[in-house]
């Protein structure tokens, strides 16, 4: 058994932050999104995983995510030099698969199940395909699947514009090598890809033995920003523990869970968790409330920020009001400038969104 973990895309609904990097590196509790994926893989005990990357950020994910020795596995990244598809990655990580039977994980999804009751299912009834199903208020963003009352699966359509049910599939599918034939002989969608949802359809008209189970527990998604703070939050709420590896001065206030990296100093703040905060962070005289992450190297000085994730090397001086529901890139530098006139000045990217009132 192996694993297929898509991590290519070019994450354009995430944008300005997948202008500089890869979606699924954007981080849910300081942890990029696609390592949960390969943990909860490790956890199921398969340790050969392949991660289809893309030329745009490919060179990222690797460097960040290595060879696997930090996760117990061996990884090998295959380039998808064009987005062509879910099948169309399958089809070019054959080399890889050969004739096992495997996992097919898309990078910026994240399950709170854990696999291998999945895995145990999909090996015992010897399934040619085991899809994930969860029931979702708007279908016509996913693969839809109409199931009948026995649990068989007869059809499935991508991204229906009339959806025949609201049960939507998870990006984590169960596959055998007879995957291959069926996208063989599929063609590309209307969108110009070779959609895997076509190809478990194709099993199930030759009579492929496709099962379905429904998901339990949390799904997300994680591609537009506030899929990323509701992600934020279900971890931290979740997984989160009390850890202390930095300095906290006599003069702060630190309540419920909060976890805070080596090097950072936090000086004269109130931190209510559940928080976050990565390595050599500066806080001072900073309220920092609960679902919050703040990532390594991140200055915040006379501001208040809470259910937000702040990114990398980023800077924020002096706001003196509440940033909420925020979610801040790399680098940035936000701050009140004595300058006269007063008056509010930018420097802000293509795709940014701001809110002031
Ligand atoms: C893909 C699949 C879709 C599935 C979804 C889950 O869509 O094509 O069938 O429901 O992932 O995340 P995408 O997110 O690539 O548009």
């Amino acid at each position: 058994m192996k694993a297929l973990i898509l991590s290519g895309g070019k994450g354009t609904r995430l944008r300005p932050l997948t202008y500089t990097g890869a979606k699924q590196l954007v981080p849910v509790a300081n942890k990029p999104i696609l390592w949960y994926c390969i943990e909860s893989i490790v956890a199921a005990g398969i340790t050969d995983i392949g991660i289809i990357i893309s030329p745009e950020t490919g060179e990222e994910v690797k460097t960040k995510t290595g060879n696997g020795d930090r996760f117990g596995a061996k990884i090998e990244y295959i380039l998808q030099a064009e987005p062509l598809g879910l099948a169309h990655a399958v089809k070019i990580a054959q080399p890889f698969l050969g004739d096992d039977s495997f996992i097919m994980f898309l990078g910026d999804n994240l399950i709170e199940s854990q696999l291998e009751k999945f895995l145990a299912n999909f090996q015992q009834k010897q399934l040619d395909a085991l899809i994930l199903l969860r029931q979702v208020a708007d279908p016509t963003a996913f693969g839809v699947a109409t199931v009948d009352e026995s649990g068989k699966v007869l059809q499935l359509v991508e991204k229906p514009k009339n959806p025949a049910s609201n049960l939507a599939l998870v990006g984590v599918y169960f596959f055998k090598n007879t995957i291959h034939t069926a996208i063989s002989q599929i063609a590309p969608s209307a969108r110009g890809e070779l959609e895997i949802t076509d190809a478990i359809q194709k099993l199930i008209d030759t009579d492929k033995n496709v099962a379905a189970s429904e998901l339990e527990g949390w799904w997300l998604d994680t591609g537009k920003k506030d899929d990323i703070l509701a992600a934020n939050q279900i971890v931290l709420d979740a997984r989160l523990k009390s850890k202390n590896l930095g300095e906290v001065d006599a003069d702060s206030n630190i309540s419920g869970r909060v976890e805070i990296g080596v090097g950072s100093k936090v000086t004269n703040c109130k931190i209510r968790g559940p928080v976050v905060i990565g390595e050599n962070c500066h806080l001072e005289h900073a309220y920092i409330g609960p679902y919050t992450s703040i990532s390594d190297r991140v200055t915040i000085i006379d501001t208040d920020i809470e259910h937000s994730v702040i990114l990398n090397d980023t800077n924020i001086t002096g706001i003196h009001q509440r940033i909420v529901d925020s979610v801040l890139g790399q680098r940035v530098k936000m701050q009140v400038s004595p300058k006269r006139p007063q008056a509010l000045r930018f420097l802000v990217g293509d795709d940014s969104q701001l809110e002031i009132m």
